[in-house]
């Protein structure tokens, strides 16, 4: 399969917004990023549903949302009604993580959990074959531009051979500090989605950043 580049908008220039939603259209990425916070679950709040709303009225490609909030059921339709593609929880906010998947699914929408670092690739095992994708945090979740962390690598080849001896078809996502260094062994050990925040945004030239990621990948 073709790996995916998924430029991450929490890195954007919110006063120029459509110009770099049209930047990223334009490109060679493959999907948008998009990082709700709440200030609960993570030290950090980013944007709620009008920005969304503004980003998927412009938006020409797939839309991930990855959701940092406390009680994501409560606003499973509304991300969907938003315009979401793919809807990401993490694994830590909910207690009753198989029936958030299926409302996700209910909702039409493709079903992710997020992991951070600290959390074993184990906790999946009785859900992965309802999962299409599984994103796992490099960096502790709550900002961008932080610094990658290595024991991503080994979590990555736990969770293909998971989904391997699994039969399962998800999607295997990398959020967090992901730059040209390590991409390539990202994409080595079973990475299919690669979100990049910062790296892309903060470079002087983000569509040829984008393309360069993209070539490394395939
Ligand atoms: C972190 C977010 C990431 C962030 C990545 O909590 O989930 O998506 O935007 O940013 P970089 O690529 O700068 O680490
Ligand atoms: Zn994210």
């Amino acid at each position: 399969m073709n790996k995916l580049i998924a430029p991450s908008i929490l890195a954007a220039d919110f006063g120029n917004l459509q110009r770099d939603v049209e930047m990223v259209n334009n490109s060679d990425a493959d999907w948008f990023h998009i990082d709700i916070m709440d200030g609960v679950f993570v030290p950090n709040i980013s944007f709620g549903m009008p920005v969304l709303k503004a980003i998927s009225n412009h938006a020409k490609k797939v839309i991930d949302v990855h959701l940092m909030i406390v009680d994501p059921d409560r606003y499973i339709k509304t991300f969907a009604d938003l315009g979401a593609n793919f809807l990401t929880v993490h694994y830590e906010a909910c207690t009753h993580l198989h029936r958030t998947i299926q409302a996700i699914k209910n909702e039409g929408m493709k079903a992710g959990v997020a992991l951070n670092p600290h959390t074993p690739i184990s906790v999946l095992e009785d859900v992965i074959n309802d999962l299409d994708l599984v994103c796992i945090m490099s960096v502790n979740p709550g900002f961008g531009g932080q610094s990658f962390i290595e024991n991503t690598y080994k979590k990555v080849q736990q969770l293909k051979n998971l989904i391997e001896f699994s039969n399962a078809s998800t999607l295997i996502e990398i959020d967090g500090g992901v730059t040209n260094k390590n991409a390539n062994q990202l994409i080595e050990v079973g990475a299919d989605v690669l979100v990049a925040g910062s790296y892309v945004f903060k470079s002087e030239n983000p569509t040829e950043t984008i393309a360069d990621l993209k070539s490394i990948c395939n």
